[in-house]
């Protein structure tokens, strides 16, 4: 290899590296760490930067439980970056089909570059125990159901309460791949139309039954490649979130809000599927909000988007009702860990109580802003009843004008209150990875 060739994939050794360590040392996201990591990386390393930040978060917790075993003495905090190259190097091991010898001597190099020179016989030596003792280290690791599954305790033990049935089958789908799923806009084509567009472009995609608009593609592309993406013909946006616009039953010349709104993919489907629908979206956060507004401009839609606290409509509100809301709600994440699986690492079991106290205000601020006979549809991308069942049983006992009106449906499961969705639940076309898990509770106010 020449030495270029060599720098230059040590290079994203190193920068994943520092993916995975901004991520657990500072606590920041992956979608706030990774461009800028990307930014620093040579075109054709980016996949690879990006395959390995995400391939080690999402097995984190199995390759720690690997680590601690080829560790002597655990490493100390101010070494992180050492703990992170050594999880890049197990996971290339154990995840992907990088050849041995390159794997080892890349993450080796990424070491040495980090100037602690006594880590390198320690990397070295790692990384070649787990090639010889793999067998026995996966064992081990395969005894405590955290380790088994690469989630953090807490949750794992939360899963199970909650989900006695399901809990196994919720932490493998954790840990796929998620599928790359778009909303063709109804305004701008059609399923039939558009996927001849895809056909003609030589993406294998299956129709998802389970939505209006949906399809899934067999590959993952870049947004820029689909057809017609500029020209807003199609957003990405999964199965399970498609469903939310329909069950909001918005019919033209309605009101409607939509509450926690950005990135602003259910207030662009609710604007695609009827039009003359009076809209205003707000948001908390001004960054997300002028995503709302791409989004809205690139599929030739308009609303009246606001960046406010919607537990405060004062500050924002006209005092003329609504007859439809959307309540998103902030909530844990825990159904879309597939596709975000930093979240392992960086939830924590307190926040569930923080999040739950927060949507509980929520739709306490926001009842009062709907028309009697109106529809609010709560929604979360969580599986943990806290925040999903028990919040709505919670709020009917708060508020006797509230009335439970979620719909049968053929996807997901009844709960005493509202319907849910775990992850990987069949979407009609893609079955082997299926749909986000995700909660809907549908509450009319009693005329
Ligand atoms: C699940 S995301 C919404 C996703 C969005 N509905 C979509 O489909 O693209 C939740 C949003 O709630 C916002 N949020 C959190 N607390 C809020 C509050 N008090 N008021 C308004 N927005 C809030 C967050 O900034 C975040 O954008």
């Amino acid at each position: 290899m020449s030495p270029d060739i060599d720098r230059d994939t040590a290079n994203a050794r190193t920068l994943a590296g520092g993916v995975v360590t901004q991520v657990l040392l500072d606590g920041r996201s992956l979608s706030q760490v990774l461009p800028n990591f990307l930014d620093q990386a040579a075109a054709v390393d980016r996949g690879l930067v990006q395959e390995l930040g995400y391939g080690v978060l999402r097995w984190r917790f199995r390759l720690e439980a690997l680590l601690r075993q080829l560790l002597k003495q655990p490493l100390k905090r101010k070494d992180q970056d050492i703990a992170s190259l050594l999880l890049v190097g197990l996971y290339q091991l154990a995840y992907t089909d990088i050849p041995a010898h390159a794997a080892v001597h890349e993450t080796v190099e990424a070491v040495r570059a980090t100037g602690k020179r006594w880590a390198v016989p320690l990397a070295n030596a790692v990384l070649r125990a787990y090639q010889r003792q793999r067998t026995e280290l996966d064992t081990v690791a395969d005894r405590q159901p955290a380790d088994r599954h690469a989630h953090p305790e807490w949750l794992v033990e939360q899963l199970r309460a909650d989900w006695p049935d399901d809990w196994e089958r919720i932490l493998a789908a954790n840990n796929q791949r998620p599928p790359f799923v778009l909303r063709i806009n109804a305004r701008r084509s059609d399923p039939p139309a558009y996927r001849a567009a895809l056909d003609a472009a030589g993406m294998a995609h299956a129709l998802l039954p389970v939505t209006e608009h949906g399809v899934c593609l067999e590959q993952p592309v870049a947004v820029e490649r689909l057809p017609g993406f500029a020209a807003g013909e199609v957003s990405v946006q999964d199965a399970a979130a498609q469903l939310a616009a329909p069950l909001l039953a918005v019919q033209a010349g309605m009101r409607v809000l939509d509450a926690c709104a950005a990135p602003g993919g259910k207030t662009a489907h609710i604007l695609e599927r009827t039009p003359g629908v009076e809209l205003m979206a707000v948001d908390i956060d001004a960054a997300r909000v002028r995503r709302i507004e791409e989004t809205l401009h690139r599929l030739g839609l308009s609303a009246q988007v606001v960046v406010g606290d919607a537990a405060q409509p004062a500050q924002w509100w006209d005092g003329r009702p609504f007859q439809r809301i959307l309540l998103d709600a902030p909530c844990s994440a825990t159904g879309v860990i597939r596709r975000h699986p930093d979240i392992k690492s960086l939830r924590r079991a307190r926040d569930i109580d923080t999040l739950a106290a927060a949507q509980a205000q929520l739709l306490d601020a926001l009842w009062p802003l709907l028309e009697p006979g109106g529809l609010l549809l709560y929604a979360t991308c969580s599986v943990l009843r806290r925040e999903n069942e028990a919040q709505i049983a919670a709020f009917l006992a708060r508020h006797a004008d509230a009335r439970e009106s979620t719909p049968d449906a053929d996807w997901g499961r009844p709960l005493r209150h509202g319907r849910q969705l775990l992850p990987g639940d069949a979407d009609g076309g893609h079955a082997a990875t299926g749909m986000d898990g995700f909660f809907y509770a549908r509450l009319m106010k009693v005329p």
